[in-house]
């Protein structure tokens, strides 16, 4: 049974995601967005009148303290997280978090505990992990219907030109935390983890091929999956055709999608191997179809709190991707060594920050 109870949500930080959070609680009946806040409060005011929105701020505890929210969409950059998640837990909200949820695995580690203790719910958002195809595929890895999964292919190929990186606090392990891998690789390698389930060990490098930056502008890794199966990662922000892409091999077919910032069953394609047609006919898309997007991601969340259910599996997890990106890191750091989830649980530095060696190939 569902309640009727409505939602009220607020958001902090009316910058470019603000837009997609504000789009999806608009198209869900049961949530209203009553107030937002941002540094400035021009620009909280601007998008408040934008969207109809009644209330905006220039402060977060003013606006929980006034608002007394459900559940609070934190949409700055990652620095703040942990902070606005903790006083959003204190006052007794939830918690939908834009990615990265955080600029360290320890300061997700304390938002976690806050959850926990508050009784709370900490969603994240990883918005490629929604869509009908991806739940598709990952029902047909988790059953066993493709067999094993053995190989995979996971790419982030885009393009970030000298202005994007002349930005101050682009490219600098201190303002953004960390280089391409974090910033842009996250979403793919978390989709093949959403898909693929948890890691067992990772091996990486970063690389400094182009831009005058202080982190990475490209990584490679390899990473090798719990139930068995090995995947390259390449992340870039030096390709001039851009594509986000996954493919696994399994031992029944090859899975592969192939987009740039969201996908629909266009972009999916299931190829079965020799002798597996017949049983490929039962793979086929289901016959509606929803693209990967903020909008499903927030409906689903808001759908398990109004019901008191857990937090779907499309915004569970937030630790998942951000791990592995911390592996990567911390093995660049080790000169490419095999980092592993208790390396990584007990490492010196990596839960703290990502800042690690980059190898200059620049010419
Ligand atoms: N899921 C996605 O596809 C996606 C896409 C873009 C950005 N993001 C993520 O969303 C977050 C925000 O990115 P963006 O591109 O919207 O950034 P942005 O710079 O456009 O907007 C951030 C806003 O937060 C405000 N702000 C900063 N610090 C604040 C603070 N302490 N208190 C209140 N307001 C504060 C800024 O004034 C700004 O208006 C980042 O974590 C980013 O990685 C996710």
């Amino acid at each position: 049974m569902t309640s009727e109870k409505t939602l009220r949500a607020v958001l902090v930080g009316t910058g470019a995601v603000a837009n997609a959070h504000a789009r999806a609680v608009d198209a869900y009946p049961r949530a209203e967005l009553v107030a937002v806040a941002d540094l400035s409060h021009e620009k909280a005011r601007e998008f408040a009148s934008r969207y109809g929105i009644a209330a905006a701020y220039d402060d977060l505890d003013a606006m929980l303290a006034e608002e007394r929210p459900d559940v609070v969409l934190v949409c700055t950059p990652p620095g703040p997280h942990r902070a606005q998640t903790l006083a959003a837990f204190a006052s007794g909200a939830h918690v939908i978090v834009e990615k990265p949820p955080a600029p360290s695995l320890d300061e997700l580690d304390d938002m976690r505990a806050a959850a926990a203790a508050a009784d709370r719910e900490l969603a994240v958002v990883f918005q490629q992990r929604t869509g009908t195809a991806a739940a598709h595929v990952r029902a047909l890895l988790q059953s066993g219907a493709l067999g094993r999964p053995l190989v995979a292919m996971c790419q982030t190929l885009w393009f970030r030109d000298a202005e994007y990186f002349a930005v101050p606090w682009r490219g600098r392990w201190e303002t953004e935390g960390g280089g391409t891998t974090l910033g842009h690789g996250i979403h793919q390698l978390d989709l093949l983890a959403h898909l693929l389930g948890d890691w067992a060990s990772v091996q990486g490098r970063l690389w400094r091929l182009d831009r005058e930056t202080e982190t990475e502008d490209a990584s490679t890794a390899t990473i090798l999956f719990e139930q068995g199966a090995v995947a390259q990662v390449i992340t870039s922000a030096v390709s001039p055709r851009e594509t986000s892409s996954i493919r696994i091999d399994t031992q029944k077919a090859t899975v592969t999608v192939d987009h740039l910032y969201g996908h629909g069953h266009d972009d999916w394609r299931i190829t079965p191997a020799p002798g597996f047609e017949a049983e490929a006919e039962g793979w086929g898309f289901p016959e509606s179809e929803e693209r990967s997007d903020h909008e499903p991601l927030l409906r689903d969340v808001f759908d398990a709190l109004l019901d008191g259910r857990p937090l779907p599996p499309t915004a569970d997890a937030p630790a998942r991707s951000l791990e592995l990106v911390a592996a990567i890191y911390a093995s660049a750091a080790a000169d490419g060594a095999v980092i592993t989830p208790s390396d990584l649980a007990r490492h010196p530095t990596h839960r703290a920050g990502f800042e690690s060696p980059v190898t200059d190939l620049r010419r």
